[in-house]
């Protein structure tokens, strides 16, 4: 035997059972699907699918070269057969804002997309934080606001109502202001930050001169004080950020949303301006950000489109289900109605022909595979949580009859003859 490959750092099989240190299983994640489809559609959002490879110039430029998405995190190879480098989507809206503009989706109208997939960022694995992992983005394009601002967040809300998980959550609200507004404060907090450069830790000292927002993230205790003292972005603000800012929070206390200001919330992307929020949680340790997004009104002209502003949000699907799992109200049915079992000579073409009439009649029915024991079948369809069986024994067979079992035993075990297996299932089903 030769030894066994295993799968890559960081990337989780999805199976149908829960693993000792991965607990989703395949039944809820599908669950969680069906709940966003139908949760998109409420909105009148329409599914976008792109392709998990790019070209690495798209991250680049949309992202941002200096962001650790972009700079240390993404698998870049170059195509074989050409120069061109390729990179695995480490997020969705770069490749969705893509596809809009080659495809002129915004010809004739604004347009709200959603999305749902695998994405790539090689981070140091623990729970909560994957190599590969998903997101559900969701993308309104070619609305100003702050009235999408606020839909965007109520969409949120109404999810975390439908999965039962909103007292765990907490939504974070900030303002970036424009273009303009954000360089004065750059320069205002680089001008301050260098004040106490020999204090700064080697991370913060290179985000000083690339990223110096993102300085105000640090999770290092000791550049708290600093932090808490630095020229706040809230301070720069324009009159038509401020109003935007102030009609989004109206709106949020009309919809009746509690939110908390954080005036250092940036973000890791480079994209964004004006509104910007996240969604976090103190059940899953350090992974806290749930859910995040915000605007980028200059991203698709810099992508190639016409000016569009826009904004979107993405929830990363692991740590939602996580705390789903652990708190929510989310349901996810595996089981089969009806397991079908067989015995004797030409048993199993008869005992096919049955499910076969039961599921044109929409019961899921797991069909017995080989020749076992009645014993050793009763014990898989014990094991498979089916709700009835069905027994087709030679005898049977030869009289045009069938037994069925209810697991649940309210109606026992039956012996009745063929033509009313529909309708007795139908009845007991049904009571
Ligand atoms: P992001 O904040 O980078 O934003 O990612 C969104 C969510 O994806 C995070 O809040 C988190 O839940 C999840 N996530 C990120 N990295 C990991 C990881 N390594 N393992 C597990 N989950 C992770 C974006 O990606 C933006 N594209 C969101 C957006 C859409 N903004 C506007 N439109």
């Amino acid at each position: 035997m030769g030894n066994k490959i295993q799968a890559v750092k960081g990337m989780n099989d999805l199976l149908p059972v829960e693993q000792k240190d991965f607990k989703l299983t395949s039944a809820f994640w599908q669950a969680f699907e069906e709940v966003i489809v139908r949760w998109t559609k409420r909105f009148g959002y329409k599914q976008i699918r792109t392709p998990i490879l790019e070209q690495t110039g798209l991250f680049v430029r949309s992202i941002g070269e200096e962001t650790d998405v972009v700079g240390k995190e993404m698998y870049t190879f170059s195509d074989s057969n050409d120069s061109i480098s390729l990179s695995l989507r480490p997020e969705g809206t770069a490749s969705c804002l893509r596809a809009v503009v080659e495809h002129n989706l915004l010809y004739n109208s604004p347009q709200k997309l959603w999305y749902m997939g695998p994405m790539f960022r090689r981070e140091r694995p623990q729970k909560g934080r994957y190599r590969q992992f998903h997101q559900v983005g969701v993308e309104a394009l070619g609305f100003e606001g702050p009235d999408v601002d606020a839909e965007m967040i109520a969409m949120c809300a109404d999810l975390w109502k439908e999965l039962g998980i909103s007292q765990y959550l907490t939504l974070e609200l900030n303002n970036l202001g424009n273009r303009e507004e954000r360089a004065a404060h750059r320069s205002a907090l680089v001008d301050y930050l260098s004040q106490y450069e020999n204090r700064l830790d080697e991370d913060s000292k290179r985000r000083l001169h690339t990223n110096p927002l993102r300085v105000l993230d640090s999770k290092n205790p000791d550049l708290q004080e600093i932090c808490n003292a630095a020229p706040r972005l809230t301070d720069y603000l324009g009159e038509a950020s401020l109003a935007h800012y102030n009609e989004l929070k109206s709106m949020l206390d009309g919809l009746g949303i509690r939110y908390v200001e954080n005036s250092r919330l940036v973000r890791g992307l480079d994209y964004y301006n004006q509104t910007v929020f996240e969604w976090t949680t103190d059940k899953l340790g350090a992974q806290a950000t749930v859910c995040g997004g915000g605007r980028y009104d200059g991203l698709i002209e810099e992508l190639g489109g016409k000016h569009t502003p826009s904004i979107g949000f993405a929830m990363g699907i692991e740590r939602l289900l996580l705390l789903v799992n652990e708190y929510g109200c989310l349901k996810s049915e595996s089981a089969p109605d009806v397991y079908s079992m067989h015995q004797g000579e030409g048993t199993a073409l008869k005992s096919m022909q049955y499910s076969h009439l039961l599921r044109e009649n929409g019961f899921c029915v797991l069909q017995h595979s080989g020749n076992q024991s009645l014993k050793a079948q009763i014990k898989k369809a014990d094991a498979s949580g089916a709700r009835f069986v069905l027994i087709v024994a030679q005898s049977e067979m030869e009289s045009g009859s069938v037994t069925l079992k209810d697991m649940q035993g309210n109606f026992g075990q039956q012996t009745i003859n063929a033509e009313q297996l529909l309708t007795t299932l139908q009845e007991w089903k049904n009571t």
